[in-house]
């Protein structure tokens, strides 16, 4: 009995949580771009919201698709970085995106609701189209916001906490939805209209001064790295070119590391950046000193990554389960979309 109430009390507290829908691409495992760019963030609302994690797999196909092998593995990759961050296997929906049918179909409606143009002219799919090195995009690639758009709706997710490349993605969405809604939602919010939250940890440039992490080999911290790796790649960072022996005075705003240690170490980075402009602390030092500020971070997440890691079979449960509950969530949305659009016999 007592038990019956702690179990509907427990359900009454998800069903007035507001819902956050985010996720990954499964192209690679997740490296410290990640998680200061939104992994954190993730930890951290999962106490306030119900929180849906989905593993973009058809979205890695847009530039993945030769090497769906690949895609296949990551799905399990990011699924673990994602738990071994600190995500709660018994709170959070991991969610495969190619095993929620509605997804699908949802991408398929909305594409008559948006203009080549508008995706033509996306800022971000320009720039990954740059980093790709495409000349030529396929339908499916330049189409991305508008499943990414189906990604997020199928659930009504209120709230999509993101990476600041995110947002025109997010403002996409947004006018799909608005339109939706005063096409086929007889004056109802049928399709969510959800907000986006961006992280207010400033961007983490490449280890080799890269805008970006993770296009270039080694640029990158994984954080499934174990501690050798982690020095032996802060040790490459790009720093002050102009220093050359361990006096020089220092310009900490034009080094990667000191950009780190903002991120990750921000009591000791007022410090550090003083002592490096008045030549007092050479570049090897400072170096150690984020090694094993990362490291500190890094541990407890290696820790559970290899309990994980030796659990597959635990980490595949959870995924087929989140899917079947996604894919329920979407039938039932499907279902209300296509009455909706005279799609019903
Ligand atoms: N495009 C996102 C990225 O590259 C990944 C993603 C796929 C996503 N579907 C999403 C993010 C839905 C938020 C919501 O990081
Ligand atoms: Fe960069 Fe540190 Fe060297 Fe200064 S001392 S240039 S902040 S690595």
């Amino acid at each position: 009995m007592v038990l019956g109430v702690k179990i509907i009390l427990e359900r009454m507290k998800i069903m007035q949580q507001k819902r956050i829908l985010t996720g990954d691409r499964t192209t690679g495992r997740l490296h410290l771009g990640h998680y200061a760019g939104s992994l954190q963030n993730r930890v951290r609302l999962q106490d306030e919201y119900d929180t849906f994690i989905l593993l973009a797999d058809v979205q890695a196909l847009t530039t993945h698709f030769e090497t769906p092998e690949l895609v296949e593995t990551n799905i399990y990759e990011v699924a673990i970085d994602n738990l071994a961050v600190g995500l709660d296997p018994e709170r959070v929906t991991l969610i495969q995106q190619s095993a929620v049918p509605a997804i699908a179909e949802l991408t398929v409606f909305y594409s008559m609701l948006v203009s080549v143009n508008v995706l033509r002219h996306n800022p971000t799919i320009k720039t990954e189209a740059k980093q790709y090195g495409y000349d030529e995009l396929t339908y499916g690639f330049l189409g991305y916001p508008v499943s990414q758009t189906a990604d997020i709706t199928f659930c009504g997710a209120d709230v999509v906490p993101v990476g600041e490349d995110q947002l025109p993605h997010m403002e996409l969405t947004r006018k799909i939805a608005r339109r939706f809604n005063a096409l086929y939602g007889g004056g109802q919010e049928m399709i969510k209209v959800p907000e986006a939250m961006v992280s207010a940890t400033p961007r983490l440039p490449g280890l080799d001064g890269g805008a970006k992490m993770g296009k270039s080999a080694g640029n990158a911290i994984y954080l499934s790295d174990d501690t050798n790796t982690v020095a032996a790649k802060v040790n490459m960072a790009l720093t002050d070119p102009g220093r050359i022996t361990r006096t020089d005075k220092g310009n900490p705003d034009i080094c990667v590391v000191s950009q780190y240690h903002k991120v990750f170490g921000a009591a000791q980075c007022d410090e550090i950046c003083s002592a490096c402009r008045d030549g007092k602390i050479g570049c090897a030092a400072c170096k150690q000193r984020l090694s094993m500020q990362l490291d500190t971070l890094l541990a407890p997440i290696r820790e559970r990554r290899a309990y994980y890691e030796a659990h597959k079979a635990m980490v595949h449960e959870l995924i087929a389960a989140g899917s079947e509950k996604a894919a329920k969530i979407g039938e039932e949305k499907t279902r209300l979309v296509k009455a909706a659009m005279h799609l019903a016999l």
